[in-house]
C-alpha cells in the first residue's frame, strides 16, 4: 500500500507569495498594483476580453461566513480574466473543526493555483497561508479586509486624483476596516482620523504600529462633527459587525451621535465623499439621503473591489 501522508512541516514562505495585511507590501508595491487595476479595469469596461492571464487557471474561494459583494466579485473578475473560480461554503469545508486548517491548505493547493478566504480567526488567515504553497488572499477576518481597502483607495484615485495627502474620516467602530486602514496608513501617507464612541476604539497595537512609522497622521476621536471637517471621504460601516450581532441594540444605543447624515456631510465640506464598504444599514450607521447623494461613491467603489482584486492576484502570479 502506497502512503500518501503529506509531510508536516510548513513548506517555506517568500514575503510577499500571499495578501494578508496591506502593511505586508511598500508604498510601491501598493501603487503599482493599484494603477493596474486601473489598466485591466479600462481594457474590461471597454468590452474588449482578449487579456486572459488567469486561462488554465483555478481559484478556490472559502467561505466561513456570508458575503455577497466578495464572492461576486472575485468570482466574475478571475472568469472576466480567463480563469475559473471554486466556491466553498461553509457546508463544504470547516477550517479548524471537521478539518485541520494546515491539511485544508494543503489539499487545495492540489487542485487550485491561488486560495482566497473569507475566514473569522484571523489565525486561520495565517495558518491558510503557512501552510499552502500556493498564494492565500485575505477575504477577511475579524482583524482586517485589505482586499476592501485596497478597492477603496483605487475609488479614491479615480474621484479625488490621490490618495497620498487626503484626509480619510471613518466614523463608526473602530473594526476591522478601521485596521485596515491603519495598516494601509502605515505605508502611504495620509490623515487618517477613526471617530468612534468610547470604548469603540480600533486595537491599540494597530494604532501603534502604523503611528509608529511616522508616515500618517493618526487621529482618534470621541467628536464626529470636530473630526469630519476639511475631510475628503467620510466612511462608514455598519455599527455591529462579525459576532456582534446579539449586541446590535446596545451598540445603537452606544452609537447616537455617529449616525452619518446630511448635517455631518455638510459640515465636513463641499469636497467631501462618502464611502461604505456595504452592506449597509440605511437609517442606522448612514441616512437614505447620505448613500443616495451625488457625492456617495458608495457603487463605483463595490465595483472596485473586483479591479482590485485582479490586480492583487494577478501581482501574486507575477503575471
Ligand atoms: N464589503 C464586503 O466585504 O461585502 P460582502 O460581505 O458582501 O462580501
Amino acid at each position: 500500500r502506497i502512503s500518501c501522508r503529506a509531510s508536516s512541516a510548513a513548506p517555506p514562505k517568500t514575503a510577499l507569495k500571499d495578501f494578508i495585511h496591506i502593511s505586508d507590501f511598500d508604498k510601491e508595491t501598493i501603487m503599482k498594483i493599484l494603477h493596474r487595476a486601473s489598466e485591466v479595469k479600462a481594457q474590461l469596461k471597454s468590452g474588449d476580453r482578449s487579456f486572459q492571464p488567469f486561462k488554465g487557471k483555478s481559484l478556490a474561494m472559502i467561505f466561513a461566513k456570508p458575503s455577497m459583494r466578495t464572492r461576486v466579485s472575485f468570482e466574475t473578475g478571475f472568469f472576466l480574466l480567463g480563469g475559473h473560480a471554486i466556491y466553498l461554503g461553509p457546508d463544504d469545508i470547516q477550517m479548524g473543526k471537521r478539518e485541520e486548517t494546515r491539511d485544508v491548505a494543503r489539499v487545495l493547493s492540489g487542485y487550485n493555483d491561488i486560495i482566497m478566504a473569507r475566514v473569522f480567526a484571523h489565525q486561520d488567515i495565517l495558518d491558510l497561508a503557512k501552510y499552502a504553497p500556493v498564494p492565500v488572499v485575505n477575504g477577511l477576518t475579524d482583524y482586517n479586509h485589505p482586499v476592501q481597502i485596497m478597492a477603496d483607495a483605487l475609488t479614491m484615485i479615480e474621484h479625488i486624483g490621490k490618495l497620498e495627502g487626503t484626509k480619510v474620516v471613518y466614523v463608526g467602530d473602530g473594526n476591522n476596516i478601521v485596521h485596515s486602514w491603519l495598516l494601509l496608513a502605515s505605508v502611504v501617507p495620509f490623515h487618517f482620523v477613526c471617530a468612534c464612541p468610547k470604548g469603540f476604539e480600533p486595537d491599540e497595537k494597530t494604532i501603534q504600529k502604523a503611528r509608529s512609522t511616522g508616515i500618517s497622521k493618526i487621529e482618534i476621536s470621541y467628536d464626529p462633527k470636530e473630526a469630519v471637517k476639511g475631510a475628503d471621504v467620510i466612511y462608514s460601516d455598519v455599527w455591529a459587525s462579525m459576532g456582534q450581532k446579539e449586541e446590535a441594540s446596545y451598540r445603537k444605543q452606544r452609537f447616537q451621535g455617529f449616525q452619518v447624515d446630511e448635517a455631518l456631510m455638510e459640515l465636513a465640506g463641499p469636497k467631501a465623499y462618502f464611502m461604505h464598504c456595504l452592506p449597509a444599514e440605511r437609517g442606522v450607521e448612514v441616512t437614505d439621503g447620505v448613500i443616495e447623494a451625488p457625492n456617495s461613491i458608495v457603487f463605483p467603489q463595490a465595483e472596485n473591489r473586483m479591479h482590485a482584486q485582479n490586480a492583487i492576484m494577478l501581482h501574486l502570479f507575477g503575471l
